[in-house]
């Protein structure tokens, strides 16, 4: 590591910013209703991760004066019992939001689950309708993590129109959509993914990488165009239990342009867009 000028992205900075304003709006909805937007948080099952992400979710809705409620469910819970709660939720003028925590317990088919979500309550955007909508340049809603990236590119000044966009990693939450976002912004987008070959030679031409396959610290400088913008959505880690992305930090900021951290990059900016999205939930009614 020389003189390195790369920008590491303050994730952190900017999704305080979009909390704040989101907070704005609460407030405003506060006044004129007479009640608070609420978001509804449906987790099942034991999954360590999956309950720090929704403790980090309540705690964005109680900073945002947005309201939350958590139904905790067993791992044995079985789908009519899902889709009972969720119908509940869906009639529920009082619940502008409703995420349903992934993953389920193994046996409930998620999708079937997702798509019992009323589309205008779909804060997450993992509805068909609402992927749809993304796909058709049609959005209600925007999927929090993809749209968080677009965001952080767009604080960090990277100009995603014409720029060779590759993203490593297919997932409907991460890799697919925010390949949608990235061409709706007019980059050229690569899906790429473990069945691309050579995959170096292809991440090598890209302008903006987005590193989302899970695996710690996988994406070294030799992967890297120098001067790009590279984004890590992974949540790995490392051989000391220590917290890390896809991305080998600190080897790859000697030739990357920018760079987000991990934590305090992409992660942030999820929780923020979901407070974003429970927010025209709210409103949309
Ligand atoms: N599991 C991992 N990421 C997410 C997310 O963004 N939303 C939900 N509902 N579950 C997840």
């Amino acid at each position: 590591m020389t003189e390195n000028k790369a920008n590491v992205i303050d994730g952190k900075a900017l999704a305080a910013k979009i909390r704040a304003e989101a907070a704005v709006e609460a407030g405003r909805i506060l006044t004129e209703r007479g009640r608070r937007p609420k978001l509804c948080v449906i987790i099942a099952g034991d999954n360590q991760a999956s309950k720090v992400y929704v403790r980090n979710k309540q705690k964005a809705c109680v900073d945002c004066g947005i309201e939350s409620e958590t139904v905790e469910l067993p791992g044995t819970v079985t789908r009519e019992e899902l889709f009972e709660i969720i119908d509940q939720k869906n009639g529920d003028v009082t619940v502008d939001g409703i995420l349903v925590q992934l993953p389920l317990p193994g046996g409930i088919d998620e999708k079937e689950i997702i798509a019992r979500i009323s589309p205008e309550k779909d804060v997450d955007c993992f509805h068909p309708v609402n992927v749809g909508r993304v796909y058709t340049g049609d959005p209600v809603f925007l999927p929090c993590t993809p749209a968080g990236i677009i965001e952080l590119l767009k604080f960090a000044g990277v100009e995603i129109k014409g720029a060779n966009c590759v993203v490593v990693g297919r997932s409907n939450i991460v890799g697919k959509p925010v390949g949608a976002l990235l061409l709706a912004e007019n980059g050229t987008v690569t899906i790429a993914h473990s069945k691309t070959k050579d995959l170096k030679k292809v991440t090598k031409e890209a302008d903006i990488l987005v590193a989302a396959i899970g695996k710690a610290k996988f994406f070294t400088k030799d992967y890297i165009k120098p001067g790009a913008a590279v984004i890590d959505v992974g949540m790995d880690r490392d051989e000391e239990g220590k917290l890390c992305g896809d991305v080998d930090f600190d080897d790859v900021i000697s030739v990357c342009g920018a760079i987000t951290p991990v934590p305090g990059g992409v992660g942030p900016m999820t929780v923020a867009m979901l407070m974003k999205n429970t927010i025209k939930a709210a409103k949309g009614k």
